[in-house]
Order: C-alpha cells, then sequence, then structure tokens
C-alpha cells in the first residue's frame, strides 16, 4: 500500500498541520515543552485508553505527535490542526460532531469517542522528512 512522505521543517512548536495518508486525514503537531510536560502529568491509570506520549512517539523525538485525524467515535475530523486555537479544553484536538475532546498526546480525555486518535505506521527518514505508512 502506498505512504506519503511530509517535510515537517516549517511546522513551529505549538503548530499542527493536516496532511492526507490513504485518503484520510492525519495531522502532525510539534508539541512546545509545556505540552509535554502537559501529556506527561496525566496519570495513565485514569485514562480512557491507556497510553503515555512515549508510547505514541519516536523515542529521542516526542514532540512529534503524528495521528489520524479520525475521530474514533464516528469518524469526523477533529478540530485543532490549521484552525488555530480550537483545541478543546484539553489543548490537543476538540470533535465538534458529538463533543470529543483530546488531550496533547491526542488521547481521549471526554466524550463519546472510545480511543485516543490512532497513531499510523511512520518513520523519521532524516530531520524533517517522516514517512508516513
Ligand atoms: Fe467525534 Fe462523535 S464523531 S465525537
Amino acid at each position: 500500500e502506498s505512504s506519503t512522505e511530509i517535510d515537517v521543517s516549517a511546522i513551529a512548536p505549538g503548530q499542527a498541520i493536516k496532511g492526507m495518508f490513504r485518503k484520510q486525514p492525519v495531522f502532525i503537531r510539534n508539541l512546545t515543552p509545556a505540552e509535554v510536560e502537559a501529556a506527561n502529568k496525566v496519570d495513565v491509570a485514569s485514562l480512557r485508553d491507556p497510553e503515555t506520549l512515549k508510547q505514541r512517539t519516536k523515542e529521542g523525538k516526542e514532540n512529534w505527535l503524528i495521528t489520524m485525524g479520525v475521530c474514533t467515535h464516528l469518524g469526523c475530523v477533529p478540530l485543532g490542526a490549521g484552525e488555530g486555537e480550537v483545541k478543546g479544553e484539553f489543548g490537543g484536538y476538540f470533535c465538534p460532531c458529538h463533543g470529543s475532546s483530546y488531550d496533547t498526546a491526542a488521547r481521549i480525555r471526554k466524550g463519546p469517542a472510545p480511543k485516543n486518535l490512532q497513531v499510523p505506521e511512520y518513520a523519521f527518514t532524516s530531520d524533517t522528512i517522516v514517512k508516513i505508512g
């Protein structure tokens, strides 16, 4: 199946962009140190879908959060990648369809979605190029 290469060099800390991968939106986010810290402060045992930020990112690149842009409730595209400050109450993404809020590790924190935003298979092929799929 096809993969997608995305140049992340222009994504500043605190910004997220939307790409496409296998006809679905994919979010590439450059987390600020404060966003990384916020994600790491959460008690993982309290989460609906317990995962650490570390488990959801690559070693040494914990600031690069790469997830599908597909709400795990009924598949809407959450806001927060390219809509300015529409990140919801947990600072990550917000799905307006039925009000699911995701945190700075794109983990589900509130609302009907059952799972975290899915992390696709990916690898950095250089410091600035990520190959998804
Ligand atoms: Fe996102 Fe329902 S599809 S909350």
